[in-house]
């Protein structure tokens, strides 16, 4: 009987249920009333008394091994089940499978690449700079003399324990980093971000971004400047688009500008967005001042540029016509979506 039932231990080691069917018929086998182990707990009865306790032991191992490996081999099945009904939801593995949701650009980072597009494809080169920023690259290299009030035309977060730096508050602190470190001709434009300490409502905020534009050479002119800046107001807003320089002041540029372009929205009929006039204004600009050159190393006899500075906000804002500056800053999903196709 000792030998039949090793047997059997071998059997159960060798069993592997392919189908639900084969499981059953196993089970059926084994355990049922009828089964080899119903048949060998019968003959137990009959055996030898000092073969009892050996027997008794190796028949009740059995019996739990079997119930053991009936389990273990209906799980196989079930999970085997449950990998196939899933491959027959896909009909046809050559199908195409849907388009990878690939989310959306950030309207500012839209508009920005499009700015850049425009002045790389006339030959501007794209510079960055730091956002913390030195008294002199952001003030004083530009020309805004110490103490002078020029100084509170943008309000400055000033870094607690360096008062020489600060947060830059304008792009142009990138124009000085490039004329320090490069030669003449240069032709580049500088975007990035900005802060300023501004209080927060629908058409200021704390931090913003803008692109920052140089150009030096020998003989460059205002009309030079005037010229670029139409182009990029075209290529920007459409071929029809005019533009308008109103005299201005910065203390890096002298004759300085304010360059409005002609409303989109409205064809200059007048709207809530050009408040009724017609133009909306967008950039400053001029010739950068000797000064500017000097304190740069660039020899204000021999050279000449001009400069200007846009915010990307306010093209985003004229380009989808959105009404709201803090839209841009709060990742409110549904706002974000609109762009999701766009470059
Ligand atoms: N930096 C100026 C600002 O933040 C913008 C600006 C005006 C930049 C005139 C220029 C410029 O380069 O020539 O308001």
């Amino acid at each position: 009987m000792i030998d039949r039932i090793n047997e059997l231990f071998m059997q159960l080691e060798q069993f592997r249920a392919t189908t639900p069917e084969t499981l059953e018929a196993f089970r059926n086998k084994m355990l049922s009333k009828k089964g080899i182990l119903a048949e060998l707990f019968h003959e137990f009865k009959t055996i030898d008394p000092s073969q009892r306790r050996e027997v008794g032991r190796l028949l009740n191992e059995l019996k739990e091994k079997t119930s053991e490996a009936i389990a273990r081999a209906k799980d196989h099945l079930e999970s085997q089940l449950e990998t196939s009904k899933g491959l027959d939801r896909i009909p046809d593995l050559s199908m195409p499978v849907d388009a990878f949701p690939l989310g959306a650009r950030h309207p500012i980072s839209i508009i920005r690449n499009r700015i850049n597009g425009i002045f790389e494809k006339i030959g501007f080169t794209i510079s960055e700079g730091p956002e913390m920023e030195d008294d002199w690259h952001n003030f004083s290299a530009l020309n805004f003399p110490e103490e002078h009030p020029a100084r509170d035309m943008q309000d400055t977060f000033f870094i607690c324990k360096n008062p020489d730096l600060a947060l830059r508050t304008h792009t142009s602190s990138v124009q000085v980093r490039v004329m320090e470190s490069q030669k003449p001709p240069i032709r580049t434009i500088s975007p990035g971000r900005v802060f300023r300490n501004e209080a927060i409502s629908a058409r200021a905020h704390c931090f913003f971004h803008q692109v920052e534009g140089l150009y030096i050479d020998k003989v460059v002119s205002f009309a030079d400047m005037k010229q670029t800046l139409l182009h990029f107001a075209r290529e920007m807003f459409g071929e029809s688009t005019r533009i308008r320089l109103r005299p201005s002041f910065f203390p890096f540029t002298e004759p300085s500008a304010e360059m409005d372009v002609s409303c989109s929205i409205c064809g200059q009929k007048g709207c809530n967005v050009c408040k009724y006039t017609g133009w909306i204004e967008i950039m400053g600009c001029g010739m950068v001042d000797p000064n500017v050159l000097e304190n740069c190393g660039i020899d204000s006899n021999v050279y000449s540029g001009y400069a200007f500075g846009m915010g990307i906000e306010r093209i985003t804002m004229l380009t989808y016509q959105i009404k709201d500056l803090r839209l841009f800053f709060e990742n409110d999903i549904r706002f974000l979506r609109q762009f999701q196709s766009a470059i």
